[in-house]
């Protein structure tokens, strides 16, 4: 009988190894079909792209080559389950061998009487059931470890600090941040620092700078999204944001602006009308209850951001934060927007708004503007204030001036000769618009370069 144990014993060691490879196995193949999700995801939602540019085969060849990998750690898998399986079921027989072997072999006395054989066997019997369902449990414990490993991960992955935003009410400013710092996860180095700014209650704030100068990322920190390093936030009452990428619902147009309030025509159509979007709706085949597609493809950028907008203003809430909801419209149109929503004649003139801007033309009608400078304050004020002081503020005029349409920037134009003075104005002017033309000289000429020497190599 102990011979039998001793077997036994000696499987233990030999099962856990194997264990131990399953758990690799079962690792490598979650790590596998993991890659496999993302690509496939990727090529699905992407599916419009891959077609237009022929990228089936490609892609193909990736999806097929991590299949591959799948398929061999699968066959290991199967080949050690086998083995496992192999072995828990002779176990039972050769213990049953062994036992009697050992007691025949033991001493002369003993003798295999069939009474002694069958109660043995009948016990060893009861034992067999168990064993067999070992092995599948040896594989089901190590996929349940892996699998809750993986859930855990998940599970109980960092969340936003959901304090991070104060609602302190005494607080006069409904958007304040004081000294803040932020990043965009632990590890990072911060994208914003030494923030100072008070909002008032009603005003329009403009919020400019160059590309990537952490203007969405101040957003993003106003609406808790950012890892505040130190510092203070306090928002107060009901955000509305426009994001930079207008997103849509897979649903009618009228849907995607009324987001599940309570239908008002009159205020619907008013704000279509604000919003500039009583052409577009004529436009489209169901008018106002054509399916939006996912991602809102049958629309274009413009329309969707308008879109955004309308149900922002639709929603009715305190405070309005919009990064760059005019970026994508015609200038014409723009001004429209800007004058029938967000100026102080508009349908938000009585919202604490903020507005992040390219477009220069809108800053004189605003009560404040912010100037961000790679992640920092650089300056704030009035525009008028900003535009005596002749720093950032008046570079940033004077790098977009170009890009706007020339009766627009007349006004503004007008103002900086006037502070900078005429002659300094004209220099500057001159001086931009020949860095703009050396840069295309020197594009060109690289162009070139990179094009003789394609020609050599050939
Ligand atoms: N979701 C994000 N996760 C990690 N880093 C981000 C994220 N969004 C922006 N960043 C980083 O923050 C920095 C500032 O980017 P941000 O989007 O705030 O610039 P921006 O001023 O809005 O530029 P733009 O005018 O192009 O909109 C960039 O260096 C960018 O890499
Ligand atoms: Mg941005």
């Amino acid at each position: 009988m102990f011979s039998g144990l001793a077997l036994m014993v000696v499987a233990i060691p030999v099962n856990a190894g194997m264990a131990s490879f399953t758990r690799k196995f079962q690792l490598e193949q979650m790590l596998n079909k993991d890659k496999r999700v993302k690509l496939m995801n990727e090529i699905l939602s992407g599916v419009k792209v891959l077609k237009l540019y022929g990228w089936e085969k490609s892609f193909m060849a990736q999806i097929l080559d991590i299949r591959d990998k799948e398929i061999h750690v699968l066959k290991k898998t199967g080949y050690l389950g086998a083995m496992i399986n192999f072995i828990w079921i002779s176990i039972p027989f050769l213990i049953t061998l062994l036992c009697f072997a050992t007691y025949i072999f033991m001493g002369d006395g003993n003798i295999l009487t069939p009474d002694k054989a069958f109660v043995t066997l009948s016990y060893l019997n009861i034992m067999r059931m168990p064993m067999a369902v070992l092995p599948f449990m040896i594989i089901g414990l190590v996929q349940v470890g892996v699998s809750l490993d993986r859930v855990n991960r998940y599970m109980n992955g960092e969340d936003l600090n959901e304090s991070a935003v104060g609602h302190d009410e005494s607080e006069a400013d409904p958007l304040v941040i004081q000294k803040g710092t932020f990043s965009w996860g632990k590890e990072e180095k911060p994208v914003l620092e030494d923030i100072n700014i008070h909002v008032k209650k009603g005003s329009l704030t403009a919020v400019v700078g160059t590309v990537g100068a952490g203007k969405s990322s101040l957003i993003s920190a106003f609406l808790g999204e950012l890892d505040m390093d130190q510092g203070r936030v306090n928002v107060n009452g009901t955000v509305a944001y426009v994001p930079q990428q207008a997103w849509m619902q897979n649903t009618s147009l009228e849907n995607n602006i009324l987001f599940s309030k309570d239908s008002n025509r009159k205020r619907y159509t008013e704000i279509i009308g604000a919003c500039a979007l009583e052409s577009d709706i004529a436009i489209l085949p169901g008018g106002d209850q054509t399916e939006i597609g996912e991602k809102g493809i049958n629309l274009s950028g413009g329309q969707k951001q308008r879109v955004s907008l309308a149900r922002a203003v639709y929603s009715d809430a305190d405070l309005y934060l919009m990064d760059d909801p005019l970026s994508a419209v015609d200038s014409h149109v723009g001004k429209h927007i800007f004058e029938k929503v967000i100026s102080h004649e508009g349908l938000l003139k009585d919202k604490t708004r903020i507005l992040v801007t390219h477009g220069i033309t809108y800053l004189p009608k605003t009560d404040f503007i912010i100037v961000l400078k790679n992640g920092r304050v650089s300056e704030q004020g009035t525009y008028k204030q900003l535009i005596e002081r002749k720093g950032d503020f008046a570079d940033f005029l004077l790098e977009y001036m170009n890009e706007e349409d020339e009766e627009d920037v007349e006004e503004i134009k007008h103002q900086l000769e006037e502070t900078l003075g005429k002659e300094e104005f004209q220099k500057e002017l001159v001086r931009r618009a020949s860095v703009n033309s050396q840069d295309h000289h020197h594009q060109e000429e690289q162009e070139a370069v990179h094009n003789g020497e394609v020609g050599t190599e050939k």
